[in-house]
């Protein structure tokens, strides 16, 4: 992936991002829509994965046929609301090895807390997707990606459902290396570290807490 940011602004994807939106969306259809746009999210974050060719027979005869190449790529999420995004790219890319990188984010300081970081082997010869739905300070996106370059990942991508300018701007002053894909670039940030319009605290509404 070339470019630093990925806004896929496919129709489906913001009618789905609008639907979860609406505050008065319930617990249950926000977790669906996340389902189904981390799917069209992920089908972008994957779009230039390496292939290779496989001798394969059909039914009518054999063929060259393109199959994925390489080690199979990690997929982490980062705690708790990344699970949210990382149901519905593993029903895509079944395969993929799984990690959760634990972060709070201490609601004073706005600092992220590290309380787990559990991932999988030869992170260094793996592409790996860290998912996370709230690129808002960009704090605990840039400590998970710490962590896992510490861990040995050197090609690594961002997979988010929305994003504030100032998450932008500082993954991109401290990771550089790791394009975002997102379905949108909200405005700001409002006083309390949230995204402004953006959808609420994503973790609460996913999974029903207050
Ligand atoms: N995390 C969320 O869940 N929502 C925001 O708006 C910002 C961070």
């Amino acid at each position: 992936m070339s470019e630093h940011l990925t806004v896929v602004s496919h129709p489906l994807v913001l009618h789905k991002l609008s639907l979860m939106r609406e505050k008065s969306t319930s617990t249950a259809v926000f977790r669906q829509l996340l389902r189904e746009i981390s799917q069209l999210l992920a089908y972008e974050v994957t779009r230039d994965l390496d292939m290779t060719i496989k001798r394969i027979e059909t039914p009518i005869q054999e063929m060259d046929a393109p199959v994925l190449a390489g080690k199979k790529l990690a997929l982490i999420s980062i705690l708790r609301a990344g699970n949210g995004l990382l149901d519905g790219v593993h029903d895509l890319i079944p395969s993929a090895r799984v990690g959760f990188v634990g972060l709070y984010r201490d609601e004073k300081t706005l600092q992220p807390v590290q309380y787990y970081f559990k991932v999988p082997t030869e992170l260094d010869q793996r592409l790996v997707i860290a998912v996370d739905p709230m690129l808002a300070t960009g704090n605990s996106a840039v400590a998970a990606i710490d962590l896992l370059k510490r861990a040995g990942a050197t090609n690594i991508r961002f997979l988010c459902l929305l994003a504030a300018p100032e998450g932008v701007a500082r993954m991109k002053e401290a990771h550089p290396d790791v394009p975002i894909v997102t379905a949108a670039v909200d405005e700001k940030l409002n006083e309390l570290g949230y995204i402004v319009p953006g959808l609420g605290d994503a973790g609460d509404r996913m999974f029903g807490t207050k």
